[in-house]
């Protein structure tokens, strides 16, 4: 097995690869004595182990605690130790933050100061969107973005621009494409799949789980692409959150407005739309989405491919239909939806998982509903179109009567659940309420909280 290589602060290192769950956060506390990467919640909530990573795709800010060695292999690496100059000088992120008061205790303010230098490099100036994945508990958020917005316009120090590690050789654990990962896959059926590590990683920080048997699919470049073909818009499964993003903002933007408000930057850079399916989890962002505008699925296991209406592969609680071996290879989409809207419900705007997550796109011809697709997160043990719902709506005047008389519909459809995040009678009014809304906004009203004005 090939030895882990990258470049740390701009010097090559190599890693024995005997243990590919290990963290970076830990490997540079434990073992480098890299101490100024902190560790606050060691599940990529906080933002204080927040590094920059370059590799072929560009620069990115990524959480340290839930990022397994392997995954940085021929990438190069920047921790707060490599963010001044060679002859001591401060970055201009770190001036900005001396001068504008934005650091009191300090325990968040590498991870703010790597965030806002990548930030810097990318001439990403949406200073919410890009701080939202990190938290500080005393300094006040103002005075972080004033030296945020100083420090856009100043340039981008030449030490940070760093290259991919070029030597780094054949990666372990991990194929080199589709193909190869089917091949493997197949014949070692109970292995784990890592993409993001964005869920996987906290099975190893938060439940200490053991993986006995891993393969990493960052470098399977041929399922990080996004193609339009007949179907539609094909996404590969490793395309990220990010990536994803950014690709459909303009055919898509409801799309891109709900990935928006997925997890912070940090988690979007590594989290795949891949691993958001293939999780099942009941209150995933993209598959209410995808489902609603008619997704199809694409399953592999070795060299048999199978494809399926997304909505067929969640079958109860954690449990899709994916047979041992089998992968997803991608999704496609409709290469437009004009009609979908999507309404994430959640306590904190940024960086929080769904209450409820509900995403409609109805169809009207004539003022009257011609096909209505509506789906939810947050409402059932799996991601779950609202079939009763859709057929109180199509045949029917696009009226607010019939939208009245359609909400009676949401509980044949749905017996939510009560947990911490909402009650099982404010789920099922909240997602009736989005009905309402997307009505109302259908006919030009402005809902957004983002947009209504006093
Ligand atoms: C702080 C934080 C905030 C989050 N916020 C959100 C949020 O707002 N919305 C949301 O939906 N999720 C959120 N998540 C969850 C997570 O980011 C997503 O589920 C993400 O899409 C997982 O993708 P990944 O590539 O990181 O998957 P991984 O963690 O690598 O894998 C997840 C699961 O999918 C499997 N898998 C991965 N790829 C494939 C594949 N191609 N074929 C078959 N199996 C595969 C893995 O084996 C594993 O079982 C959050 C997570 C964190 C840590
Ligand atoms: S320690 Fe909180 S995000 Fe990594
Ligand atoms: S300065 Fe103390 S937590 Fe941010």
């Amino acid at each position: 097995m090939n030895d882990i290589a990258f470049l740390l602060n701009g010097t090559p290192v190599r890693v024995s690869a005997d243990n590919p769950t290990r963290t970076l956060l830990d490997w540079l506390r434990e073992t480098r004595g890299l101490k100024g990467t902190k560790e606050g919640c060691n599940e990529g909530d906080c933002g204080a182990c927040t590094v920059m990573v370059t590799d072929g795709a560009g620069v990115r800010a990524l959480n340290a605690c839930i990022l397994f060695l392997p995954q940085l292999h021929g990438k190069s690496v920047r921790t707060v130790e490599g963010l001044t100059g060679p002859s001591g000088q401060m970055h201009p992120v770190q001036e900005a933050m001396v001068e504008m008061h934005g650091s009191q205790c300090g325990f968040c303010t590498p991870g703010f100061v790597m965030s806002m230098a990548v930030a810097q490099l990318n001439g990403a100036t949406d200073h919410d969107d890009n701080l939202a994945g990190n938290l500080c508990r005393c300094t006040g958020y103002a005075p972080i973005i004033r030296a945020a917005e100083a420090a856009a316009g100043q340039p981008v120090p030449d030490w940070v621009k760093d290259a991919p590690d070029a030597g780094a050789g054949p990666a372990p654990f991990a194929p080199a494409t589709a193909d190869e990962l089917a091949e493997w896959y197949a014949a070692h059926p109970d292995a784990t799949l890592i993409a993001g590590a964005t869920d996987v990683g906290l099975w190893v920080t938060k439940e200490l789980r053991d993986l006995p048997e891993v393969a990493f699919l960052h470098a399977c470049s041929d399922i990080q692409t996004i193609e339009e073909t007949d179907g539609g818009l094909r996404i590969g499964a490793g395309v990220t959150i990010a990536g994803l993003r950014k690709a459909i903002s303009s055919s898509h933007p409801a799309l891109a407005e709900l990935l928006r408000r997925f997890a912070s930057e940090q988690v979007r850079g590594a989290a795949t739309i891949g691993g958001n399916i293939a999780n099942g989890s009941p209150i995933g962002d993209t598959p209410p989405a995808l489902i609603a505008m008619g997704a199809t699925l694409h399953l592999r296991k070795g060299s048999a491919r199978r494809d399926m209406p997304l909505e067929a592969f969640f079958l109860d609680y954690r449990k899709q239909d994916r047979a041992r071996g089998e992968f997803v290879e991608a999704v496609t989409i409709p290469c437009t939806a004009p009609d979908l809207a999507c309404y994430k419900l959640s306590k904190r705007f940024d960086q929080d998982i769904s209450a409820v997550c509900g995403c409609f796109n109805v169809t009207r011809e004539g003022g009257r509903v011609v096909a209505a697709r509506i789906a939810f997160g947050g409402m059932a043990g799996i991601p779950k179109r609202a079939a009763a719902v859709e057929a109180a709506l199509i045949g029917r005047d696009w009226s607010l009567a019939t939208i009245e008389a359609a909400l009676s519909a949401f509980a044949s459809d749905f017996t939510p659940m009560t947990d911490m995040r909402a009650s099982a009678a404010y789920r099922l009014e909240a997602a009736q309420n989005m009905l309402v809304r997307y009505f109302h906004e259908s006919a030009g009203a402005v809902a957004s909280v983002l947009e209504v004005q006093a």
